[in-house]
């Protein structure tokens, strides 16, 4: 019930007022500490994702464009329907941050077949890994970690490796010049997965 007696009423709003301010101010402090964590962390997150993105980029793994042509040496050496000469790739390697030129990314087997068409294979064997040559004695191309041995087209003759050797474009410009579209591929597998 109101009291009718202003000196009561008087009294009953003083404490109030008394009560009220502390409790403003804890939510105020909350907000404004609140404001600042956030501040403060956004920059953060956005530094830290930065810093974190290239782990999260996906690899280059598309199929090779026009940029991942490499020239590897010269016809001068190959005869229609002779061996095959093993050649080094060297390129530019990227990782999540750091870009390394000239680098060795592999090796190719590149040959003429008997109409004269380029025929190159990645020498990365499909087995582990390990460098594929050409066996002088066999006719033949051979894996001396664990004795894959493959046709001069790349088909394997055994059973040790899971593939065929990867078969990759290549071009021969300005009249002598052997240019690949290099990849490489996982070892170990059926599939053929571009690494
Ligand atoms: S890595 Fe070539 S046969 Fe094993």
């Amino acid at each position: 019930m109101k009291s009718s007696h202003p000196e009561v009423a008087s009294s009953v709003e003083v404490k109030s007022a008394e009560d009220h301010p502390p409790r403003r101010s804890f939510l105020v402090k909350a907000a404004a500490l609140l404001v600042a964590g956030v501040t403060a962390t956004v920059p953060l997150f956005i530094a830290f994702g930065n810093v974190l993105s290239p782990l999260f980029r996906r690899s280059k793994t598309a199929a090779p464009t026009e940029e991942t042509s490499y020239f590897v040496g010269k016809t001068g050496g190959l005869i229609p329907g002779g061996p095959p000469q093993i050649l080094q790739v060297i390129g530019t390697k990227k990782d999540a941050w750091t870009t390394y030129p000239g680098i060795a990314l592999g090796s190719v087997l590149v040959r003429l077949d008997d109409e004269g068409q380029i025929v190159c294979l990645n020498a990365r064997c499909t087995h582990l890994g390990c460098t594929v040559g050409y066996q002088s004695t066999e006719n033949r191309l051979y894996c001396p970690c664990h004795a894959a041995s493959f046709s001069l087209n790349g088909e394997r003759f055994n059973q040790t490796p899971p593939r065929n050797l990867d078969r990759l474009d290549a071009e021969i410009r300005n009249g002598d010049e052997i240019w690949v579209r290099f990849q490489n591929f996982r070892s170990g597998t059926e599939e053929q997965i571009p690494v």
